[in-house]
């Protein structure tokens, strides 16, 4: 083949690709992000149904001003964090930091799958992880991987856990407590195990997981066990299960403690509120989702191991493609295989914070939740206690003709027209409304509005 034969190959870049159209694309984007981040804070919540932009690329590309034309309706149509009334679920505005990050990982465009395409990278994911287990007090040699949401973890740990005990193939069972979050379930069928495997432990009065039952419920268990989950902070109520007394309880007998800490590990990183989730350090594997409490752009979640060799001795098979890694690949310690190098915007996230800014982040959260309650006890309520961030409530039926659910589905009504979303699970049998006080914007004024138009929803 002669040289000359490449000059029928195409000449141009594909649309864009350029660096200085891309720069100016991205320029073109902040522009137009600013003009929505102005207006962020008097959208609402949950908007009003917005019809889809076209989906399907035209015949010929477009151009930065039509692109951003396509993006208006996406802003529209989306769910809005940034309202101060947006509290509803565990997804909070975006830490700053880490929006930065989350660009400039998809412009590095690096592979957690293997060392040679991140070979920072992947050093600053597992020395970033390292130094949160050792603050969690996992222990020196801990360590861990990221995951793509706090499930993907989650089930990375329990496959984890059953490798590591020897039950790959085999039948064998997971104890949690009744409150504990549907990934545990999820996890039973990737693992090929049926639904009945999770054997669920009654709480306490305050939705934490029994200790002395969980023991009575082992002692007749006849099947092998594969791991104990303990809840830090579960999804309703944020009850914290005691882990300490859990941990010893596994000791004793030989059991793998996964902790579920999707929700409240992280206040093991601040310095006012380890209490909470005391003994945090004391799990085999613990989950930890910063995407929630922290607010980092998501996905931002991982898998933190006291012993990380058992990712590797669960999860590596020859990446004959690669380059051998110095410690292990990404994709040698886990479940994904290509993965984003999401530890940017962590780490990003994290560094802007600093440590008084993630104290900040969870005492205004808890100080939040703590004037909810207090202005709610007054009121004919059924409020389950929690242990952080999160106020669940339900009026007191007793003697009510509406059941919960239609109380729910019109007083979620009221407050949505008032630009206040609030969510509406399912607990126990009974529907609640349930605020979560982790965005930073939400002040008094919405509390109050919260607290009179429950208020007047029970004097109908
Ligand atoms: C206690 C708990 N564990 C696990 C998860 C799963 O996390 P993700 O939604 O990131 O998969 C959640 C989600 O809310 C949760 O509340």
């Amino acid at each position: 083949m002669q040289l000359t034969d490449l000059d029928t190959f195409p000449s141009s870049l594909p649309p864009g690709q350029h660096s200085h159209t891309m720069m100016a694309l991205i320029r073109q984007a902040m522009t137009w992000l600013e003009r929505w981040q102005e207006d962020a804070q008097r959208r609402p919540p949950l908007p009003s149904p917005v019809a889809l932009p076209p989906v399907a690329p035209g015949l010929w590309g477009l151009d930065g001003a039509s692109l951003m034309e396509d993006l208006d309706p996406v802003v529209r149509g989306s769910y809005n964090p940034w309202h101060p009334g947006a509290m509803a679920h565990l997804d909070p505005p975006p830490n700053p930091a880490s929006v930065v990050g989350e660009l400039v990982c998809a412009w590095l465009n690096n592979n957690m799958l293997a060392e040679e395409l991140s070979p920072l990278l992947s050093q600053l994911e597992q020395h970033l992880l390292r130094w949160i287990a050792q603050r969690l007090g996992l222990g020196g040699d801990a360590g861990g991987i990221m995951g793509s949401g706090g499930t993907i973890c989650t089930i990375t740990a329990l496959v984890t856990a059953r490798h590591q005990r020897g039950l790959d193939g085999q039948q064998a069972c997971l104890y949690a407590s009744v409150d504990c979050h549907n990934s545990l379930a999820k996890a039973l069928r990737v693992m090929g195990l049926p639904a009945t495997a999770l054997r669920l432990v009654p709480t306490d009065a305050m939705g934490r997981l029994e200790p002395n039952l969980l023991d009575d419920a082992l002692q007749q268990e006849k099947e092998p066990v594969l791991a104990v989950v303990a809840t830090a902070g579960t999804t309703i109520r944020g009850a914290v299960d005691p882990i300490g007394p859990i941990a010893d309880v596994c000791r004793r007998r030989g059991l793998w403690l996964h902790v579920d800490g999707a929700i409240g590990a992280v206040c093991g990183l601040g310095q006012h509120h380890q209490g909470r989730v005391a003994h945090l350090g004391w799990a085999d594997s613990l989950t930890m989702n910063p995407q929630k409490w922290l607010g980092i752009a998501k996905a931002s979640a991982m898998v933190l191991l006291r012993q990380p060799q058992g990712l590797t001795d669960t999860f590596a098979v020859p990446l004959a493609y690669m380059e051998p890694a110095r410690v292990a690949h990404g994709g040698d310690s886990g479940l994904q295989g290509t993965r984003p190098a999401e530890v940017l915007k962590l780490w990003l996230g994290l560094r802007q914070l600093g440590q008084h800014g993630i104290d900040d982040l969870l005492d205004g959260a808890l100080q939040r939740a703590q004037a909810l309650r207090q202005a709610l006890a007054p009121l004919p309520l059924v409020m389950p206690s929690g242990d952080l961030h999160m106020v669940c409530f339900r009026p007191d039926m007793a003697g009510s003709r509406e059941s919960s659910g239609a109380w729910s589905r019109r007083t979620r009504e009221l407050l949505l027209d008032q630009g206040l979303m609030l969510s509406r699970p399912l607990y126990r049998g009974e529907r609640y409304l349930k605020a979560v006080l982790g965005n930073p914007f939400t002040g008094v004024e919405q509390i109050a509005t919260v607290v009179d138009t429950i208020s007047a929803s029970l004097s109908r």
